[in-house]
């Protein structure tokens, strides 16, 4: 039988809102949110759905009382909720073994016991990083070395889904992707973090010198790819997901302080992440050639214009967290 209706958990939050938008757009499934609402979780991020095809539960994904009924009621269930941010994992780590471990646990354990399929959100984090100057990128038969707390707890995740897979028979797939980008994204990530420094008339800051490399993925490419998995994935298979968008941090600066009108070199150099990952890059050769998936925004610049023209349009959406976030950062010595 057709997929009718699906379970998102981490829906309020930057990527999970993102998809659900896209697949009130592209598909005429109904969608039921499972959101904490954590200090990264907004409802309004989710206003305007139609409620025919929408629902909104709050509660936590390590509550199996909650999880259980809703696991049930569903065709499959997508799987964002997480705690996300390194450099929070560096400051207190506990709320990432609760969420990323206990909360994968809870829902796989509801999804093998009523048959649910399963689709697992996971980062390129979990295979450690890269040289500057290697031509290898991380592919699906890379080795598993998580370097943050952040990416231990996805790395350890990710095993307990293939474990479940394996010793239980659980109907799931999981993909891996790289830096994510575009409208929604909490102000305490690297991109929103600079466009709104900027718009304050406040200098970015770039963490040790600039060098590390991210590749970055407009969020509606990481969705349309969950998408293609959640429908003609193989069970089983893990599919890595990059749009071949590598740039030191310095360069986004550098476009972001450009395309705000200000000079490339406007900007100020902080004290680097401990342990900060160089590079990331993901080869995204089997989703492409197995499941027939390409991404849309194959033009970085744009899609970083799109998204200053987001934040530039949205204050209300984000001003609300800045400050909050600026101290916690300032806290830190970043
Ligand atoms: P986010 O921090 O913006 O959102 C996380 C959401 O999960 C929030 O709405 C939060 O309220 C919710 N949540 C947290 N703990 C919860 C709990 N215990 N129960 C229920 N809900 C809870 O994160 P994001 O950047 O949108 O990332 C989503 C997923 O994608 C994560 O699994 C992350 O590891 C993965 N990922 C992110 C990126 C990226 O670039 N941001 C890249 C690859 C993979
Ligand atoms: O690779 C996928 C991962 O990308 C996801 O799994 C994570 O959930 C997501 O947060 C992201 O992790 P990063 O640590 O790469 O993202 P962040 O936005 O925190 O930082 C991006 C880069 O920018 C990183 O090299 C650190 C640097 N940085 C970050 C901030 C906030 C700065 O130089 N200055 C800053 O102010």
């Amino acid at each position: 039988m057709a997929m009718q209706r699906i379970l998102v958990t981490g829906g309020a939050g930057f990527i999970g809102c993102n998809f659900v938008h896209f697949i009130m757009e592209h598909t005429g499934l109904h969608v039921t949110v499972l959101d904490k609402l954590t200090y990264a979780g907004s409802l309004e991020s989710l206003s305007g759905l139609p409620s025919s095809r929408f629902d909104f539960q709050k509660g936590d994904i390590c509550d199996a009382g909650i999880v259980d009924p809703l696991t049930s009621s569903v065709d499959a269930v997508v799987h964002f909720a997480a705690e996300s941010h390194n450099d929070n994992s560096l400051a207190d780590p506990r709320p990432f073994i609760d969420t990323n471990l206990a909360g994968t646990f809870t829902l796989i354990e509801a999804a093998r016991k009523h048959g649910t399929r399963f689709h697992h959100i996971s980062t390129d984090e979990v295979y450690g990083d890269l040289a500057l100057d290697e031509p290898r990128k991380f592919t699906e038969d890379s080795v598993y070395r998580p370097t943050s707390p952040y990416s231990a707890t996805k790395a350890g995740s990710d095993m307990l889904v293939r474990a479940w897979v394996r010793s239980f028979g659980l109907q799931a797939t999981i993909s891996n992707c790289s830096n994510n980008y575009g409208p929604y994204q909490h102000v305490e990530k690297f991109i929103p973090r600079q466009i709104t420094n900027i718009l304050d008339g406040v200098r970015p800051r770039l963490y040790g010198q600039g060098l590390n490399v991210r590749d970055w993925i407009h969020v509606e490419d990481h969705s349309s790819a969950v998408l293609t998995i959640l429908e003609r994935g193989q069970v089983g298979e893990t599919y890595l997901i990059g749009a071949d968008g590598e740039r030191s941090n310095r360069e986004v600066v550098e476009m972001l302080l450009t395309l705000n009108g200000q000079q490339p070199d406007a900007y100020d150099l902080v004290k680097d992440r401990p342990g900060h990952d160089l590079r990331y890059a993901i080869d995204s050769t089997k989703l492409r050639t197995e499941l027939g998936w390409t991404p849309r925004f194959s033009d970085f610049a744009s899609g970083l214009a799109e998204t200053v023209q987001w934040y530039r349009a949205n204050e209300d959406w984000w001003r609300p967290q800045k400050a909050v976030t600026e101290s916690k950062y300032a806290g830190q010595g970043h």
